[in-house]
């Protein structure tokens, strides 16, 4: 069980202090999907990698299964089990695929297991496991290819922040298929009805705040309030 409690972000700014996250306590249950979402720039990113470690809390505590971890580095969070894959996936210069999946896994894969990983990100595996993890994959097979390097470290929570971007929407179903199927702490950044729709709660978080947290039936009307805020250019 991961615990977030009065966790807030704030950056210094030429003469004040900008606070991106306030305050924001949640907990995420085992073998459970959890999907933030709100407005652009509302702080979701801000809220994952702070959980990740990729930024530094300015306040509030991160517990996991009872343990703090607020001030451990990425790595050491990484090796407790929790595993990020980004919004804007990273190359990585002179590795393969096959070695990334090798690497996530903590050990060789034989070509079955690649392809295994691959396939279930609908990738035609003998075509990718040797290809260079460079600028020359499009933004949706990386995107793919790092869903399958999570796939493949087996962690205990997983973190994706915008799975769908670039995944064209006729690979949409076998996505939410990878979600509803991992038995683990699934918590997923994202805009899409289809993905809100597996989740077994839905966070909403706007100007770095936690407006709601319930089954997506009790948080739809809340989005559907927000869309026509937005749409009327109305502020909040
Ligand atoms: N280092 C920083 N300095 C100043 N502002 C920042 C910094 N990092 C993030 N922000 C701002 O904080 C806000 C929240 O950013 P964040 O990336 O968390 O948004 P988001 O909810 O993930 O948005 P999106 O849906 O567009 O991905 C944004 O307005 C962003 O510009
Ligand atoms: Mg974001």
């Amino acid at each position: 069980m991961l615990e977030i409690k009065n966790l807030s972000y704030n950056v210094d700014e030429k003469d004040a202090q900008k606070d991106i996250l306030k305050n924001v306590s949640l907990t995420f249950e085992d073998n459970k999907i959890y999907v933030i979402t709100g407005p652009n720039g509302s702080g979701k990113s801000t809220l994952v990698k702070l959980i990740m470690g990729l930024l530094k809390a300015s306040d509030g505590q991160i517990l996991f299964d009872g343990k703090d971890i607020t001030n451990l580095a990425i790595n050491e969070r990484a090796n407790l089990g929790i595993s990020y894959a980004f919004q804007q996936p990273v190359t990585f210069k002179g590795l393969k695929v096959r070695d990334l999946l090798d690497i996530a896994s903590g050990e060789k894969n034989n070509v079955d297991k690649l392809c295994e990983y691959l396939s279930t990100v609908g990738l035609c595996a003998k075509d990718y496991i040797n290809r260079p993890l460079d600028d020359k994959l499009s933004g949706g097979e990386l995107k793919r290819i790092e869903l399958a390097m999570v796939l493949a470290r087996k962690t205990k929570v997983n973190i994706f922040d915008e799975p769908e971007a670039g995944i064209d929407l006729w690979s949409f179903d076998n996505l939410t298929n990878i979600f509803s199927s991992l038995n683990n702490c699934n918590i997923i950044v994202s805009h899409q009805k289809k993905i809100l729709d597996i989740a077994d709660e839905i966070i909403l978080i706007k100007n770095g705040q936690l407006i709601a947290q319930g089954k997506p039936e009790e948080i739809y009307p809340l989005l559907e309030g927000n869309t026509c805020h937005r749409l009327r250019g109305e502020n909040g």
